[in-house]
């Protein structure tokens, strides 16, 4: 094995390097800076309306009533468990496949994750979801797209509808994934995506939350940090219905600034091209990958090089396989062996078990240092 490892070609690429900003992204920043006028809100009005216009357009993009812009993905995670009145110490039901701002996410809303194993295709195990369902009472699931792979929705409905939860999708690495046509983030109450600089919408930080009650979008908007000025927003529900919460509703300053609207409402118009070129990258990445025996890389059950489902479009699919600092490949194997997860990773039994790398930013504790490697794919439905 060592000698196989150290034949491997050296990786001379950096494949986290992002796409630059669009011109206009960068003139309208420049525009910005020079103002100064770089908070959403205006006191005698808005003064610009780039965060109200990208609120818009992405509520437009996904096919929901309403966004409010916030400053992260796990922000608009949090945002939707307030909005559904998620209490402290609440049992809220995630899969342990996701990344740490996830379970994060929960617990800055004073509840309390509770992990739902995943298969060996990684995606929730339905079976284990009832399970803890039942175990904990739970009344809320947090279901993270996490890389893309989406799970069987029509599944995922039936246990929730079965079990009376809640659903709230972590759509962070599923931008303009479907499932039977339909887009991911229309099946939940709420739904977060993220616009931290890896994901398809490039902000550096940034994040939308998504829904459709008005009554709790009036509520995530004063959450975000409106103050007074909430009529500036333009996806929004009639202002008597946020002023109906407005004593009631604590502000947690999530407000996203009008210099990331002002990068993203170009890229919004980019997204086709930028997904077909990662879907073009993840497929490059996997074919290789397949081709070397020493990986082990499991099949994607839905959204990537291999869609077994005929009902998922391919998404932001990730391989998970890990490369050691001295650019020599390490099958997850490595990292699987002495039962470590990656740092700032959540671990369930069930990534030990199939071996899933449950995160990919981390470092492999032991036995080297080690980092992902993340190719992503993503495909464009509309
Ligand atoms: C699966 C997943 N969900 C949520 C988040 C949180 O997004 P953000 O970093 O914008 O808070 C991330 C961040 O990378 C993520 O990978």
């Amino acid at each position: 094995m060592g000698l196989e490892l150290a034949l491997l070609p050296r990786l001379q690429r950096d494949l986290t390097e992002p796409e630059p900003i669009p011109e206009a992204g960068i003139a309208r920043a420049c525009e910005l800076m020079r103002s100064g006028r770089l908070f959403r809100y205006g006191e005698m009005g808005a003064d610009q309306n780039d965060v109200a216009v990208l609120e818009q357009e992405f509520a437009a993009l996904i096919a929901r009533r309403y966004c409010v812009a916030v400053n992260s993905g796990g922000a608009a995670l949090c945002l939707a468990l307030k909005v559904l009145d998620v209490q402290p110490g609440e049992p809220v039901l995630v899969n342990g496949f996701t990344l740490a701002p996830v379970p994060g996410a929960i617990l800055h809303a004073g509840a309390r994750p509770v992990l739902v194993e995943i298969g060996a295709d990684y995606v929730i195990d339905c079976d284990d979801l009832r399970r803890k369902a039942r175990a904990s009472g739970a009344r809320v699931l947090l279901l993270s797209h996490m890389r893309g792979h989406i799970a069987d929705m029509d599944a995922v409905m039936g246990a929730c509808e079965e079990l009376g939860l809640v659903l709230v999708e972590d759509c962070a690495h599923a931008l303009c994934a479907t499932w039977n046509g339909r887009a991911i983030g229309t099946f939940g109450e709420a739904a977060a995506f993220s616009a931290q600089t890896y994901k398809h919408l490039n902000a550096g930080e940034g994040g939308f939350l998504v829904l459709d009650d008005a009554h709790r979008a009036a509520r995530a908007i004063l959450h975000s940090g409106s103050y007074m000025l909430h009529e500036q927003h333009l996806s929004a529900p009639a202002s008597d219905v946020i002023a109906g919460w407005e004593e009631r509703t604590p502000n947690f300053s999530m407000r996203m600034t009008a210099l990331a609207a002002a990068l993203l409402r170009p890229q919004l118009r980019d997204l086709p091209r930028r997904v077909a070129r990662w879907n073009a990258i993840h497929d490059r990445i996997a074919s290789a990958m397949h081709a070397l025996s020493m990986f082990a890389c499991r099949p994607v059950r839905r959204g990537s090089n291999t869609p077994r489902h005929p009902s998922s479009s391919r998404c932001s699919a990730s391989r998970m396989a890990r490369l050691p600092q001295c650019s020599i490949a390490v099958p997850p194997a490595a990292c699987r062996s002495n039962g470590s997860a990656p740092a700032g990773s959540v671990a369930s039994p069930a990534h030990r078990a199939t071996g899933a790398m449950p995160a990919s930013r981390g470092r492999c504790r032991r036995p080297t240092p080690s980092w992902p490697v993340s190719a992503t794919s993503a495909h464009l439905s509309r």
